[in-house]
């Protein structure tokens, strides 16, 4: 068990380990909330689900938890009773590719993909491979987050994507598309944050960069 903001987060060797600076993420998807019409809110890549639980706490929407991994999922709806939260939360068990009816729109959405070069999972014995494992470049289950965003963010919505670093940040800025890249915030030798919507709501202006739709998928 571990203090996440102010839950109390239950999680074992099988998911990844709850990361502190990571209440960023909640925070701000819950500073951007404040904006944003009523409707649910999804998380991507939930893992315990902490993330998610702790915007959830501080907003009082509805969340959509998807994740991989069905011991993840198990944790997060634990989590959510300890937390009083389970009747705001629905846990799905899933790629986020197959999680999501076609037709569903939130306009909140948090995404946490692993995001370590498969070069490098290495260097993180203590952690679950399918948990950080992104890819060759870090991004392939970034891209699918994007695909999946910009199928079921709702027109005026917010996303807040975690990566690993700048360099992967500045690679998700080439990315062109219906998303725009709103604003970044580096947590140097921890991580990144990411604030995209689409690109006819960007209000930041002469940012060229969007999100060009995946055409791989990530089973
Ligand atoms: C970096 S961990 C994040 C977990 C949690 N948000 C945290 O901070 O501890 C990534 C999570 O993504 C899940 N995952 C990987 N690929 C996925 C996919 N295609 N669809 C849904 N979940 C996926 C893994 O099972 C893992 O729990």
């Amino acid at each position: 068990m571990i203090r996440f903001g102010h839950l109390d987060i239950d999680f074992d060797e099988r998911v990844l380990r709850p990361r502190a600076w990571t209440a960023r993420q909640s925070e701000w998807a819950a500073e951007l909330s404040a904006g944003l019409p009523d409707g649910p809110m999804l998380e991507l890549c939930s893992g315990a689900g902490q993330i998610g639980l702790l915007a959830a706490s501080m907003t009082s929407r509805r969340l959509v938890c998807v994740d991989a991994n069905p011991v993840a999922c198990a944790f997060t709806r634990a989590n959510a009773e300890r937390a009083g939260l389970a009747d705001l939360v629905e846990v799905r068990h899933g790629s986020m590719e197959h999680a999501l009816d076609p037709d569903e729109r939130f306009c909140l959405v948090i995404a946490d993909p692993p995001w370590v070069p498969t070069a490098q999972v290495e260097r993180y014995p203590e952690d679950p491979r399918t948990a950080i494992d992104g890819g060759a470049d870090g991004m392939l289950v970034a891209e699918a987050c994007l695909d999946t965003i910009d199928r079921h963010l709702s027109p005026d919505g917010s996303a807040v994507l975690q990566l690993g670093t700048a360099a992967q940040a500045a690679r998700l800025r080439e990315m062109v598309g219906d998303l725009r890249v709103q604003e970044i915030r580096d947590s140097p030798g921890e991580g990144v944050l990411v604030h995209l919507a689409r690109a006819a709501e960007s209000s930041m202006s002469g940012d060229p960069s969007g999100y060009r739709r995946a055409e791989g998928k990530v089973g």
